[in-house]
């Protein structure tokens, strides 16, 4: 690492020096994108006061070093929107508290407008923008959706329009806005009819799976999404960073 990355990096982390202590208990708590990076740093913050059901696809051992019976495994390609049925099992046996919904990708590598693959385009609006809406559907076809409290969809501060000044990454960024459109609509229809909250959070920039170069550890990133679950202010309808600042949409 050079000296400039270095130094971007502990200045990115001074933002983050406060240690939080919030935790979560006795919550059944459904996890997407559970097996790897920031849903993977959730689930061990949380898995020892906690019922997680933990949705993976292909990564199967890092759910399986968590080890703990707390902890209920549930394979399913989220891309396939006609085969959620594993889910639904869970769905039907647990009433979900929560719902930290993490699965994501960022598309294919290069997303300008001469290179975009549309096949890779709408599987990812699949994953990263409807999968929700599918396990909500999923949750009310079973009369299950009144017992959440609340949803949080991790999005990314590239789903900003208005933020946009760079351009490029069309699939990504436009699965993210979706995303949060979506996020916004339920914060309404869930509020009025089971007072559930519906919060956007961006993550920041997390080293993961997806962003190997990121600065932020994706257990630091866990426990400060775990504080926003946790405090009193109902963020409901709001798209934040993890110090709670609102992101234009
Ligand atoms: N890292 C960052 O800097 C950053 C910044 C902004 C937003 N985000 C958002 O944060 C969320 C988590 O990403 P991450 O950074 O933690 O990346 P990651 O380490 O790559 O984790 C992605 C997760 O999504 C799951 N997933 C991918 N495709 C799937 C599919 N077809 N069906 C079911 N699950 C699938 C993966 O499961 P398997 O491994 O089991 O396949 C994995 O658990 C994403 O929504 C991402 O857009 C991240």
């Amino acid at each position: 690492m050079g000296l400039r990355t270095f130094l971007k990096k502990k200045i990115y982390n001074l933002k983050f020096y406060k240690q939080k202590k919030s935790n979560l208990k006795n919550q059944t708590i459904l996890v997407t994108g559970a097996s790897s990076g920031i849903g993977l740093g959730i689930c061990e913050k949380l898995i020892q006061n906690n019922k997680i059901i933990a949705v993976y696809n292909n990564n199967f051992v890092s759910l399986s070093e968590l080890q703990n019976s707390n902890l209920i495994k549930v394979k399913c390609d989220l891309f396939d929107l006609d085969n959620y049925q594993e889910i639904e099992k869970q769905i039907v046996k647990n009433n979900i508290d929560l719902i930290i919904n993490c699965a994501g990708q960022f598309g294919s590598i290069n997303q300008q407008l001469t290179d975009i693959d549309f096949n890779n385009f709408l599987n990812i609006l699949k994953l990263n923008s409807l999968s929700i809406l599918k396990i909500l559907q999923i949750m009310s076809k079973n009369d299950r959706i009144k017992y959440i409290k609340k949803i949080i969809n991790i999005s990314s501060s590239g789903g900003s329009i208005e933020e946009n000044k760079q351009g490029n990454a069309y699939i990504y960024r436009t699965s993210k806005s979706a995303l949060n459109s979506i996020s916004k609509n339920l914060s309404i229809d869930l509020k009025k009819k089971y007072g559930t909250s519906v919060i956007s959070i961006d993550p920041g920039n997390v080293k993961t799976g997806m962003n190997n170069k990121g600065y932020l550890a994706k257990e630091k990133c866990a426990e400060y999404i775990i504080d926003i679950i946790c405090e009193d202010r109902d963020y409901n309808g709001s798209f934040i960073n993890l110090l709670k600042k609102d992101i234009p949409w």
